[in-house]
Formats: structure tokens, C-alpha cells, sequence
């Protein structure tokens, strides 16, 4: 018997790890089937009409915290379903308040690549075929007033373009909505692991070959990414996101040394389907490193962390 299994409440409070550390990624499908994605094993896709029923699930086990991304049945140029008041997240943040309230707190992930049909970030500037900042950052404003329409409680960027946070934060204010909080994907660096979250199964389209280092934060350059940080923060961002997580630690540990926002960090995808197949194949046990990872995590200075595992973790945490 593992560390973890044999007294989870000592174990816990030895690892300062807790329930409301954790926050769970749900892909809300507007496709009514409920699936397992065959890049991460124990990873589900979850239909509109099962939300209710999946987060009570998630509430019974002590996760209070959500980041929504969506998966529309429809992807147009312009990604005009990501603005729509009867979107995929739209709808589902109006499920989610009320049914639940202020029982769970819902983070949006504020992008366009799962809208549209390239799969980049950004709109495409139409001759060249480089994204178009500024049209994009105009945007992603609508796309998060329209979150904050739905009763969201946290908007989060995850584009990468610069200016979004500033450009969000003048939109949500002028509307009325300046309770609403920003947490920025301040850096997401351009990064090999996130692969099956692009994949197919996922977004019903495949993108993996996309080059997205235009616009993501080279991870080879610590002085960049935390001008992103800074930037960002003096943007008006509330709190600000780092990923990949599992090599990040001493960024981490910079980041929360230097700013005294609150600091969220992502295990990706490609983080979580490296660690399924190993277990898989009886190389180590599986929950027991995830709870090691997720306690170093945070004693390098995490404050939240978001992990495809939250679920599954949690009866292990007080
Ligand atoms: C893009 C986005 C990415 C992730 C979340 N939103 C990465 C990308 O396509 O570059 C990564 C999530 C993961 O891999 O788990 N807006
Ligand atoms: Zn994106």
C-alpha cells in the first residue's frame, strides 16, 4: 500500500494539497454523445445534456471550480459561433448558474481555434497568412462580454494576442461588468505537448501540424515570458496562468516570487497522456505520481492547478 492510500487526511495536510486547489477542465460538446478521447484514456468529452448530471458528480467530490471550453457543432471563418448568446458555453454557464449558483465557479477559456476553421488563435489577416491582432483582440472582447452576459465568473484568454487582456477588461467595464475576473494565460509557451488536445478526437478536427510560435511564448526565453506575465498584470489581469506545468517549476518559482497574484498552472494534455501511458504500461502508479507532481506544483508556488485528473484525485485530498 502507496503513501497516499494509507492515510489520505495525514497525507493531505503533509502535501498541503486540497480540494480547492484543483480546478477541472470540461469540454462541453454540443454533439449529444458522450466520449472517451483515445489520445487520453479517462478523459470524456461531455454532452450539453449530461452537465447537470456530471457536475454534481464533480461537486459530490469537492471540486468547486470549472475552466469550460467548447466543442460547437459548427467551425466558419469568422468563428461567429464563439460570440453567440445560444453558443455551446453560453448556454452551458446559464445550466451551470442555475442549477448550481454560487456552488461552482466557472472559468471560460476565451479562444477562437476551436470556432474556426484553421485552428489558430486568431482571425487570418486575409492576403498574408498571419494572424490579424488587433480584429482578433476585438474579438475575443465579444466573445468574453458574452460569457459575462452568461453569468461567468472568471474570463480566461487563452489566444496568446497581444493587448487582449487591456482590450477585454475596457469591454467587460464599459458593459457593467467589472466584478467579472480575468485570469490570463499570460504564458502559454510554444510547447510539443499540447498534440492531442489538438488532435481529432477532441475538437472533431484535426490541427496538429498548426505552428502557433508567432504567437506563443518561446520556452527557451525566461526573460520573455515574464514580460508576458508583466504585461499582462499591468493590463489589468487578476491572475495569470503558466503551461505547460511539469518543466515550468522554475518558472513558477520566479513568477511567484517576484508578483503576488494569485498563480495558476495548467497540466496539458500531451502532460496527462505521457503519464497515462506509462501507468499504462506498469511503469509507475499512475494517482500516486500525479499527486507528486501536483504537491511539487505547488511547492514551487502554484496557487490553483488545472489537471485533466482533478476528478479523479480528489477523494485522496481534504
Ligand atoms: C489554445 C489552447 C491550447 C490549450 C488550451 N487552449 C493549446 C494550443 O492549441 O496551442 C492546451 C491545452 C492542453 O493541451 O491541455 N487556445
Ligand atoms: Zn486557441
Amino acid at each position: 500500500m502507496v503513501d497516499y492510500e494509507y492515510n489520505y487526511y495525514e497525507f493531505s495536510k503533509r502535501c498541503s494539497l486540497y480540494k480547492k486547489d484543483m480546478i477541472f477542465p470540461l469540454f462541453v460538446d454540443e454533439n449529444d454523445k458522450f466520449q472517451e478521447l483515445n489520445v487520453m484514456p479517462g478523459f470524456f468529452k461531455i454532452p450539453y445534456n449530461s452537465i447537470i448530471h456530471f457536475l454534481e458528480k464533480i461537486v459530490e467530490n469537492g471540486i468547486h471550480s470549472v475552466i469550460l471550453f467548447g466543442i460547437p457543432k459548427l467551425r466558419n471563418n469568422q468563428a461567429t459561433t464563439a460570440t453567440s448568446t445560444n453558443g455551446i458555453v453560453q448556454k452551458t454557464l446559464r445550466l451551470i448558474k442555475s442549477n448550481f449558483g454560487n456552488k461552482i465557479t466557472t472559468i471560460t477559456d476565451v479562444c477562437i481555434c476551436q470556432y474556426n476553421n484553421t485552428g489558430h488563435c486568431g482571425l487570418l489577416e486575409k492576403a498574408k497568412k498571419i494572424v490579424d491582432n488587433d480584429l482578433t483582440i476585438e474579438l475575443l472582447s465579444k466573445i468574453a462580454l458574452s460569457h459575462a452576459i452568461s453569468g461567468v465568473d472568471v474570463v480566461a484568454p487563452s489566444s496568446m494576442m497581444d493587448g487582449q487582456v487591456q482590450r477585454i477588461k475596457k469591454k467587460l467595464d464599459t458593459n457593467g461588468f467589472n466584478k467579472v475576473k480575468i485570469l490570463s494565460f499570460s504564458a502559454k509557451q510554444c510547447s510539443s505537448l499540447y498534440k492531442p488536445f489538438r488532435s481529432e478526437t477532441f475538437f472533431n478536427k484535426s490541427v496538429s501540424e498548426i505552428d502557433k510560435s508567432t504567437y506563443q511564448v518561446s520556452y527557451y526565453n525566461p526573460r520573455q515570458i515574464l514580460r508576458e506575465i508583466e504585461m499582462d498584470i499591468h493590463e489589468g489581469s487578476n491572475m495569470v496562468m503558466i503551461k505547460p506545468a511539469m518543466a515550468s517549476l522554475d518558472l513558477i518559482y520566479r513568477i511567484k516570487s517576484i508578483y503576488q497574484l494569485p498563480l495558476v498552472v495548467q497540466v496539458v494534455s500531451g502532460e496527462y497522456s505521457m503519464i497515462k501511458a506509462a501507468a499504462a504500461n506498469g511503469l509507475f502508479d499512475e494517482t500516486w505520481y500525479i499527486l507528486n507532481l501536483i504537491s511539487e506544483l505547488k511547492r514551487a508556488g502554484a496557487d490553483k492547478i488545472i489537471s485533466y485528473s482533478s476528478l479523479n484525485i480528489s477523494k485522496y485530498l481534504l
